[in-house]
């Protein structure tokens, strides 16, 4: 029995031109060999200074609204998934909700970083199957450019051709392996009720284990006095803390195990899932869970190459590239997988 969720509408931006690992490369030790070989990302776009999550969000929004069919008044709910939002607080998404012109509408951010979708379609299957909601927007915006170990943004760009200080170069080498996999961007689905039988959401398989919480995390925050000031910029703890193969041996063991339950929950086979439409962290990790899972390669899209890890907003934008280039079509039985900071880790089985 489903609520009929369907996704109805979808979009996505990308700021900027595409930055090459050759551009990295500039500003820290690193080199297009072992970036394409660890992880499969050749380039990534960055927000560019003085923009935020709810500025990428705003034109993917606004694209899935115009390919829903539906005016921004139409909105019952707002989800705003980001992991760099524009201020601390309040969220991006009142700002997005302002910018779109939905005054009054409930509109909030969600925190589960890069299984924000997982989280954000059962939410919304919640609020439809309540009837809260029949109409809900969720957009993934992210905009990390903002965490980048580095300074010279000029040098990176080409733009100057000079060295970075020795002190930034070795600063940005310290945190190369996290700085490497990220890229900005944002993409949005629209979420409704659908009279159509049989499609919506099957099962669903959530899940957070707290103990991982400092696995990967900004160390900043409201436990020091003041929560921002000289130290933190001296102590690098405004950039993002990884243990990166311990990520990557997590989402290569949670993930299948996951994607197994919701197949079984709903009394399906692995061989009945259309598509495997999994976070993109590192093609790597993708390769590992479809190899433990014994899914073909061309069930399991990836557009890390083009985007690196776009956290939150990577689901909704690969979708948004499936619906539009015709691989996404009505009927199709699709399997959502994500694992993300906190740790947070799922996935859904759905009816599109
Ligand atoms: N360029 C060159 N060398 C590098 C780089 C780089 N960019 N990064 C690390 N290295 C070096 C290290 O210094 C180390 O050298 P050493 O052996 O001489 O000490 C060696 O490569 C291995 O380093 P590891 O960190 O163990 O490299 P690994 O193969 O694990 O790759 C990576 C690092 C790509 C980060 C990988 O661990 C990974 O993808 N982990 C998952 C991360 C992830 O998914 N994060 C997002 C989670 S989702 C969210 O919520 C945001």
């Amino acid at each position: 029995m489903t609520t009929g969720l369907r996704i109805t509408g979808s979009g996505h931006y990308l700021p900027g031109p595409p930055i090459d690992n050759h551009a990295l490369a500039r500003v820290m030790d690193t080199s297009d060999e072992w970036i394409r070989q660890r992880t499969g990302i050749e380039s990534r776009h960055f927000c560019p200074e003085g923009q935020g999550a709810s500025d990428l969000a705003l034109p993917a929004a606004q694209r899935a609204l115009e390919s829903a069919g539906i005016a921004p008044e139409d909105l019952d709910y707002v989800l705003f998934n980001t992991m760099t939002p524009d201020y601390l607080f309040p969220g991006s998404a009142p700002v997005l909700a302002d910018r779109l012109g939905c005054i009054g509408v409930p509109a909030l951010d969600l925190r589960a970083q890069c299984a924000a979708m997982i989280y954000s379609f059962q939410l919304a299957n919640a609020l439809i199957a309540s009837g809260e909601a029949e109409r809900v927007l969720v957009v993934g915006a992210e905009a990390h450019a903002g965490f980048m170990p580095w300074r010279d943004w000029d040098i990176l760009a080409g733009e100057r051709n000079a060295a970075p200080s020795p002190e930034d170069r070795e600063r940005a080498t310290r945190h190369r392996a996290l700085a490497i996999i990220f890229g900005d961007g944002a993409g949005a689905l629209v979420l409704e009720r659908s009279p159509r039988p049989g499609c919506g959401i099957l099962a669903l398989d959530v899940h957070t284990d707290g103990r991982f919480v400092k696995k990967l995390y900004i160390p900043a925050g409201f436990r020091t006095r003041p929560f921002i000031s000289e130290r933190t910029v001296q102590e690098d703890t405004w950039i993002p803390s990884m243990d990166g193969r311990d990520v990557f041996r997590q989402a290569v063991t949670l993930l299948p195990q996951s994607v197994r339950r919701v197949c079984h929950k709903a009394g399906v086979t692995l061989e009945q899932v259309d598509w495997f439409i999994a976070h993109q962290a590192n093609q790597r990790i993708n390769d590992a869970v479809r190899e433990r899972l014994g899914v073909p390669e061309h069930k399991v899209p990836s557009n890390i190459a083009r985007l690196g890890n776009t956290s939150a907003a990577t689901i909704p934008i690969l979708v948004d590239e499936m619906r539009r280039d015709g691989r996404l079509r009505d009927g199709q039985l699709v399997c959502f997988l994500a694992l993300g900071a906190g740790v947070h880790w799922g996935s859904v089985l759905m009816r599109i």
